[in-house]
């Protein structure tokens, strides 16, 4: 079937997902477009980016989302060279589909290459989860999130600090739309059904006695080095409460050439396991005494939860997640993340909801850009 034939409607949205964090974000959007079928058609273009059924497929069933329209099957590569084929494949795809409006998300590749498509075509484009700066451009997310923001006609925002950065780039407030947390839909969405797995029982994990543990950064697990004593600096955590760690691809060959890996997962201290998917991850989470990370979501994800979360890197771009909830920035430092740690256990955490993490987010996005098409149809008629 060829995309045109896909996308009948009067507006025609193409969504675009591409690697493990968009699945949960577009799933939300993707419902409430299909709700309202005689303003809105659906179209949903993966760009391959992830391809491991761990980190993909199981998604779409887990999310109850539909498959993708067309999968461009870009792969792995380089920065360059996975950017350059996402761009490259999604242009002729684009094209054909004529789609009134490209939907992006979050800061992989895939976002700012299909955003730079689009715009170049002359395409709309949203950004979901605009504006989140951590000021470290060492970080290909954040030049990816700098990028596509500056390009995209409407900036979703997720928290206050977003609006704040945008504006400071120079960026009008008409195309600022503050609607909260699509990713909160997900998870409120899907969170008795996690529940219901009872993951950590399944694992043979005892809930509130075990400590999850991601990581998957370049800047924590590209250098065998820096890997190895992040691990040390987790081990005096490792002998109170095992440590349990879903293995993202990336972080695979680090863990099985680290000795103090291998030490403590011998000691029965660390539990490594395949990627999840996004059902068990929930249930891990949400069964755990605390979680320590370097993923961005699951900072959000803890704090609606309201499970402690340890963010080891320097910094982080959902700041809100600190101030409001759950999080803490420790970094990398053994005396810092113990420090932390011990305060965890000394004072219960209390986190209030940020402001508009309500689960509607995505009735919210709809909601704009029903109001945007009306008026572009308005002015054209
Ligand atoms: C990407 C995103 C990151 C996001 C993460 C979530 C960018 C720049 N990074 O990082 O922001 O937090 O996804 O998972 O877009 N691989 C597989 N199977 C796959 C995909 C990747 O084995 O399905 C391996 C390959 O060896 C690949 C490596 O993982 O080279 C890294 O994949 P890549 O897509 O480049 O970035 P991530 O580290 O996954």
């Amino acid at each position: 079937m060829s995309v045109t034939e896909l996308v009948p409607g009067p507006f025609k949205v193409l969504s675009v997902v591409g690697a493990r964090p968009n699945f949960m974000k577009v799933a939300p959007i993707v419902a409430q477009l299909q709700t309202r079928p005689d303003l809105f058609s659906s179209v949903i273009v993966h760009t391959g980016q992830h391809y491991d059924e761990k980190l993909s497929k199981v998604f779409f069933d887990d999310l109850a989302m539909p498959m993708p329209d067309v999968n461009l099957n870009v792969g792995s590569g380089s920065h360059a060279q996975q950017t350059a084929a996402v761009m490259a494949a999604f242009e002729p795809v684009l094209l054909e589909s004529r789609a009134d409006l490209v939907l992006v998300v979050g800061d992989v590749n895939s976002t700012i290459a299909c955003a730079l498509v689009a715009v170049k075509l002359g395409v709309k484009v949203a950004h979901v989860e605009a504006g989140l700066r951590s000021f470290d451009r060492t970080m290909p997310e954040e030049i990816n999130r700098i990028l596509t923001d500056q390009i995209s006609d409407l900036l979703f925002t997720t928290e206050a600090s977003a609006e704040d950065n945008l504006r400071a780039e120079g960026v009008p407030a008409d195309k600022i739309h503050f609607v909260g947390n699509v990713m909160i839909d997900a998870l409120l969405t899907h969170r008795e059904r996690a529940r219901a797995l009872k993951t950590p029982t399944a694992l043979g994990l005892q809930p509130g006695a075990y400590a999850v543990l991601t990581l998957h950064r370049p800047s924590n697990v590209d250098d065998a080095a820096t890997f190895e004593r992040l691990i040390e600096a987790l081990s005096p955590i490792a002998n109170e409460l095992p440590l349990v760690f879903p293995v993202h691809p990336r972080t695979r060959r680090r863990v099985a050439d680290s000795p103090s890996a291998a030490r403590l997962a011998e000691r029965g201290r660390l539990r490594l396991l395949d990627p999840l998917g996004y059902l068990e991850f929930i249930a891990l989470l949400d069964g755990s005494r605390v979680t320590l990370t370097d993923s961005g979501g699951i900072q959000e994800e803890t704090t609606i939860l309201g499970i402690p979360c340890l963010t080891l890197r320097e910094n982080t771009e959902r700041p809100v997640t600190v101030t409001s909830g759950t999080n803490v920035i420790v970094g990398t430092d053994p005396e810092r993340i113990t420090a932390a740690w011990h305060r965890i256990k000394r004072e219960p955490v209390t986190a209030a909801r940020p402001p508009l993490w309500d689960g509607q987010t995505a009735r919210r996005i709809v909601d704009t850009l029903e109001t945007v098409f009306t008026v572009d149809q308005q002015r054209s008629a």
